[in-house]
Formats: structure tokens, C-alpha cells, sequence
């Protein structure tokens, strides 16, 4: 694969995808803008490059409809304080308006496309829809890991019609702190899993079986690990077509060696609600009808030990319903002991990066992905559709 600074983009037109799929309140406005700031470096070299820069990404899921409230307009204004220059919001992503602006274009100009999913022809992968974004460039950049894992045109289609792919320095940051974590670690290697469902991790926890050395679980999808050993878990969140998934799981962990980390005391709550009462109980006195909404003091301790030896640490999932601040303790004492420790420690996905933020420790992570799917889908041991549309671009240049 390419990246930005091993190619000519000195004077020319390149098409950015970027994945500034940011969270808006009900007045539009930005609530994170993480992922708006984490693609500034791209743009910045391709400035100081005098490039003509093509903006592109998608906002939402408008379903192929021009939704007026899914605009990237906020994306717009957001990046050109950040710049601290003019940003143009194309009023379309493809098109003869937008293909004359692209045609005008001077060094140093910067056009941002309408959202990509106003036209179905995004998400459906449609090789015209594909095309006529290519037409604008002869150049397309990618630094949207976030959205790497969907093979949707803009991010498979337009890199097998332009003449030069790259990768810009957010995905390639993405992809050596994976492989860093992942791939060739710094043993040992301990992975936090958490969120609530089993199911949907099912793959990743597979596969971490394989890499680990001790994995720890958490969250909701701890629940389930916990029934299948034969606790009563109450009224709690369990996924019971999985119980002897679970019990395999555990047993591959075991035949691997890896230890794996169960929670053994838990906060529970009459009702999940953020009012509701609470008690801490080790996990073998769930009251019948409660619910297990955080992990209790014992299991932060225990697992703040499996923690210490560390090297790698790889964190995915909250360990409670931290939205809601009687269970956010657990969660908030993983951000501490994680960033307490000496490991390179990489974050993704969930809203794992929103507890992260929310204690105001970002800068004690060693790396936080921006992705949510596509990090699970590395967790996975998958290759991105994205990155390899980039590879095989790379592969094609070379062959030329
Ligand atoms: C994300 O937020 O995970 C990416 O922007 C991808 O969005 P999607 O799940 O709507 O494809």
C-alpha cells in the first residue's frame, strides 16, 4: 500500500474520502468532533503540497434519500474554523455543478461533497455511481478507516477507476497501532472485551483466543459467560442461544492457554434506571429479578491485577451501562488502570473512547481509534474491504 507522502500530489486534484460521521444533537450541532480534528494532518500536508483538495464522506444513514437534516453543512463550518480557511460544501457529490467546481479549482482550494449516501448508489457499490465520482480526480486518497470495513463506492468503486490510490495518515496511524497491538505485540498481550452483546463479538473473541494472553471480559456479554457456568443472573441481559458458545469459548481458552477474566462481583439494580436502587453482590447472590449493570469492586481490583504485567493492551466495551453515572464506576476505573499502566494501550470502537473522553484521559492512551465496525472487523483477523481496494491499486501501479 501507498500512503500520501510517497506520491506526487504536488499541484494536483486529489479526492479525500474522510469518514466525518459525527454525532449531532437535535439542533445540528457537533457533540464530538474527534474524528473531524484526526484528518486535519491529511489535509494539512496537502495544502503545504498546493493541492486541490476533493472532500468526501458520508453523514448518517440517509438511505439514498436527500435527508436536508443529514447534511454535511455542520462538517463544513466545523472544518473551516478548524482550518482557518474557506471551505466550499458542494451542493451535490456528483454531478455537472460539481463537476465544473472540480474542474475550477486552483491550488490550495478545498471542496467538501455532499453526503455520499444521498445517492443509493454509495452503499449499493454502483460502478457508475463509482465512476463519476473517479471523474473528478486522477487521484483518491483514503483516510476514512472508520468506514473501511463497508465496501460502499467511495471506498472499493472510485479506487479501481483512478490512476493513483493512497492511504493519508489517519489510516495509516489505524493500521500501525493495530498491527502494533495486534499483529506483532509486546507480550504479554491482554485484550479488555465489553459492551453487551456476545454475538456481536463473536468473531473477535475467536480470534483474540488465538493472539491473547489473557483476555479479559466485561459488560453486559460477561452476563452470559457468567449463565452458562450456571449463575443466576436474574433478570439480567443474556444472550441463551449462546450459552454453549460460551462454554466453548471458555474452553478454547483454556486448551490456548489464555487465562481468561470473569467478573466475580457485580453491581446490581431493582430496575435499569439511573435512580433505581443498588447493591454490590459477588456474582453467586444475584437477586432473582435484578438486573447486573456494572462490575463491583472486587472484579476492578481483580482484573486491575490481570492488568499489571501488561505490555499490549487492547480495550473494547465499556464494563457497565456507564451512560447512566450509579454504573460507570466500573467502567471509569478501567480507564484509569489501563492508562496507569506502562503497556501500549489501544482503544476501539464501542463507546469505549467516549468513557475515555468523558474522564478526560485521552492523552494517557497510547492510540484511540476512530473506528467503531471496522475496529471490531480488525479484532476480527478481517481484511477492510478500503484497505484492500488500496492494496490491489498499489499492486496495479506497480504492474503498469
Ligand atoms: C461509523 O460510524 O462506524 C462509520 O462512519 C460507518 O458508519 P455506518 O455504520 O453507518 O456504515
Amino acid at each position: 500500500m501507498l500512503y500520501i507522502n510517497e506520491i506526487d500530489i504536488a499541484k494536483k486534484r486529489l479526492f479525500i474520502r474522510v469518514d466525518c460521521n459525527v454525532p449531532l444533537d437535535k439542533n445540528l450541532n457537533i457533540t464530538d468532533d474527534t474524528r473531524i480534528r484526526r484528518i486535519l494532518p491529511t489535509i494539512n500536508y496537502a495544502l503545504d503540497e498546493d493541492a486541490m483538495i476533493i472532500l468526501a464522506s458520508h453523514l448518517d444513514r440517509p438511505k439514498g434519500k436527500r435527508v436536508p437534516e443529514m447534511s454535511l453543512a455542520p462538517v463544513v463550518r466545523r472544518l473551516r474554523r478548524l482550518l482557518h480557511k474557506e471551505v466550499t460544501l458542494a451542493p451535490d457529490c456528483v454531478g455537472d455543478e460539481v463537476e465544473k467546481m472540480a474542474e475550477e479549482m486552483k491550488p490550495g482550494d478545498i471542496i467538501f461533497l455532499e453526503n455520499l449516501r444521498f445517492h443509493p448508489g454509495e452503499t449499493a457499490n454502483d460502478p457508475e455511481f463509482a465512476r463519476e465520482l473517479a471523474n473528478l480526480t486522477d487521484i483518491y486518497i483514503n483516510d476514512a478507516f472508520a468506514v473501511c470495513h463497508r465496501a460502499h463506492a467511495s471506498v472499493v468503486g472510485v479506487p479501481k477507476y483512478t490512476k493513483t490510490c493512497a492511504a493519508g495518515f489517519l489510516l495509516k496511524d489505524e493500521l500501525t497501532y493495530f498491527h502494533r497491538a495486534l499483529e506483532a505485540p509486546a507480550r504479554p498481550l491482554v485484550a479488555v472485551i465489553g459492551g453487551s452483546k456476545v454475538s456481536s463479538k463473536l468473531i473477535a473473541l475467536e480470534n483474540l483466543l488465538n493472539r491473547v494472553d489473557k483476555l479479559i471480559i466485561g459488560g453486559a456479554m460477561a452476563n452470559t459467560f457468567l449463565k452458562a457456568f450456571g449463575y443466576n443472573v436474574g433478570n439480567s441481559f443474556v444472550e441463551n442461544e449462546l450459552l454453549d458458545t460460551a462454554k466453548k469459548l471458555a474452553k478454547k481458552a483454556k486448551h490456548n492457554s489464555v487465562k481468561l477474566y470473569l467478573p466475580v462481583d457485580c453491581v446490581v439494580a431493582e430496575a435499569m434506571e439511573p435512580h433505581a436502587e443498588t447493591k454490590i453482590v459477588p456474582v453467586q447472590e444475584v437477586p432473582p429479578k435484578w438486573y447486573i449493570l456494572d462490575i463491583g469492586p472486587a472484579t476492578t481490583a481483580l482484573f486491575k491485577e490481570a492488568l499489571q504485567n501488561a505490555r499490549t493492551i487492547i480495550w473494547n466495551g465499556p464494563m457497565g451501562a456507564f451512560e447512566m453515572d450509579a454504573f460507570s464506576r466500573g467502567t471509569m476505573a478501567m480507564v484509569s488502570n489501563i492508562a496507569d499502566t506502562y503497556a501500549l494501550t489501544i482503544v476501539g470502537g464501542g463507546d469505549t473512547d467516549v468513557a475515555i473522553y468523558k474522564a478526560g484521559a485521552a492523552d494517557r492512551f497510547s492510540y484511540i481509534s476512530t473506528g467503531g465496525g471496522a475496529f471490531v472487523e480488525l479484532l476480527e483477523g478481517k481484511t477492510l474491504p478500503g484497505v484492500a481496494a488500496l492494496e490491489e491499486c498499489a499492486k496495479r501501479i506497480k504492474h503498469e
